[in-house]
């Protein structure tokens, strides 16, 4: 596909469809105008049935006349103008793209980086719609035949339409910068896709490498014997039930100085979620192959900032297993002694993300990290707590929590703090370990958090429990029924703020 920056009078580009964005009951705007005029008075019957007055996520679709140099004008709603932010925006593209690739259409050229939204700059407009472009444009088709009937056109030429006095050069970083972080958002979605039979933990440690060695990333996989060696017994335990051998698998990408101390991103990578001996329920466990969310988020997004070139030394860290019952499996009861030398009595097998969690938590405190962020689909009871529409974060430092909330708001991928005060680290005491692995009904996103922090109190640590954003089980515009690639905006937005 060819996403490109256009310059211009808007109704003189050539097009099969340009696309403007209305804002409510703004429809006397001087360009609108030209297009009623040219319509023949279309635009204001429309109102007057009350069919479109700028309303969010509506659309008016116009074959339009001579006086336009585009084939058809596509109205978008935008809502009312006071509430409009970059998100707005980016969900209004989505929305058209799904649309018009649904209608056949795959070329055509939108003029909404011009819309006003209130303390924007053109640099962040251009990002927000590219990126609402590119998302939408994402399909998982790998085991679908590509001429089956009634699939979307595929985009094929997308221009962006920036004002005269805009500066095109400026609107083109723009549009490489939003096209390195979707570049990671798909990457993570198509991991999180990819269905189990084909995703071994080697699966996903050789996508890992294969990505790694096409962005200038250098890479490191230990594996089985290597972590015998060097004692991750909570990760080993958590393995010891799959026939598939777990790996760990490490990610370095240097774009500050030597000598800067590197950001740490580890992901849960469990590549399917059985429960273990603490068997799941038959219902939704499909879902559980996007257990290695965190992971995905993790890798989409160290693959973007290499791609943007941004000057920060980086560090993903995946911890990739199955979690599988079976004669080898371990047991309710077991006791597993940790990289870090604490030991953890197992009292549900389904708890493994936090075990997994701990070794490889413990393993990049040997980089000497200056903050440290996990990133995990780890609890059902984020999913009561903060349904579908925002990520749990928990932590040891309130600034960087702070920072990853603040990153959660510019990017549109909201986050919510939870506390971590240390009356929750009572419910995870064990009588015959240091540390147990449930902490009972109450309060389940925190208590797993607490067990965390066991692991992670050397350094500045965030937690973002993502069990109920990894994973779209509708679909939306712009997010397609599957993985979403959550985080990995917010994480390429959070880096960004820390190099300015
Ligand atoms: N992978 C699950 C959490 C999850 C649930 C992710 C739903 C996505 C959607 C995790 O390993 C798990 O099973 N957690 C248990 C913990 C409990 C046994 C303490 C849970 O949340 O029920
Ligand atoms: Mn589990
Ligand atoms: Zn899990």
């Amino acid at each position: 596909m060819q996403l490109t920056i256009k310059k211009g009078a808007a109704l003189k580009q050539k097009t099969a469809c340009l696309i403007l964005g209305v804002c409510e009951g703004k429809l006397k705007e001087e360009l609108l105008l030209q297009v009623d005029k040219d319509v023949d008075g279309a635009v204001t019957r429309a109102a007057r049935c009350k069919e479109f007055s700028g309303k969010k996520g509506e659309t008016l679709l116009l074959h339009v006349g001579k006086s336009i140099a585009s084939e058809r004008v596509l109205l978008v709603g935008l809502g009312k103008e006071k509430g409009l932010g970059l998100s707005g925006l980016r969900q209004a593209a989505s929305s058209v793209v799904k649309l018009l690739t649904e209608k056949q259409l795959g070329s055509f050229l939108l003029e909404l980086p011009q819309v006003a939204v209130k303390k924007s700059s053109l640099k962040e407009r251009v990002q927000a719609v590219a990126e609402g472009v590119l998302l939408a444009g994402y399909r998982y088709e790998r085991y679908l035949p590509v001429d089956r009937p009634g699939r979307p056109a595929v985009l094929e030429k997308v221009g962006l339409l920036v004002g005269e006095k805009d500066s095109k050069s400026e609107a083109e970083a723009a549009l490489q910068t939003a096209q390195a972080i979707v570049s990671g958002v798909c990457f993570a979605r198509d991991l999180v896709n990819a269905p189990g039979n084909e995703k071994s933990p080697e699966y996903l440690a050789l996508q890992a490498v294969g990505m790694a060695e096409k962005c200038g990333i250098s890479a490191k996989l230990l594996d089985r014997k290597q972590l015998e060696k060097q004692g991750f017994g909570a990760m080993l335990g958590v393995a010891q039930g799959s026939e598939r051998d777990p790996y760990l698998i490490v990610l370095e990408y240097r774009g500050s100085t030597e000598d800067a101390k590197p950001i740490a991103l580890v992901g849960k990578g469990v590549v399917f979620d059985a429960g273990g001996i603490s068997l799941k329920p038959a219902e939704k466990m499909d879902e559980m192959k996007m257990d290695m969310g965190g992971a995905a988020t993790v890798l989409g997004t160290i693959m973007a900032a290499a791609q943007m070139q941004l000057p920060v030394n980086l560090l993903a860290v995946v911890p990739a297993v199955e979690n599988m019952p079976s004669g080898t499996a371990i047991r309710p009861g077991d006791i597993l002694t940790s990289l870090s030398g604490k030991t953890i009595e197992v009292l549900n097998t389904d708890a493994e993300g936090r075990l997994i969690l701990a070794d490889a938590l413990t393993y990049v405190g040997r980089f000497e990290p200056r903050v440290v962020i996990d990133v995990a689909t780890l609890t059902g009871a984020v999913i009561i707590g903060l349904g579908h529409h925002a990520a749990a974060v928990l932590g040891n430092h309130d600034g960087l929590a702070r920072q990853l909330l603040k990153a959660g708001e510019r990017s549109g991928e909201k986050l919510w703090q939870l506390p971590l005060w240390e009356e929750y680290a009572t419910q995870v005491k064990s009588d015959f370990a240091d540390v147990k692995n449930t902490g009972g009904r109450a309060a389940g996103t925190i208590t797993a958090a607490a067990f965390l922090q066991k692991f992670a109190d050397d350094y500045t640590w965030a937690h973002l429990d993502i069990a109920g954003m990894a994973w779209e089980g509708n679909g939306k515009p712009g997010l397609p029924k599957g993985g979403t690639g959550y985080g990995v905006r917010l994480l390429v937005e959070y880096l960004r703020g820390e190099v300015k």
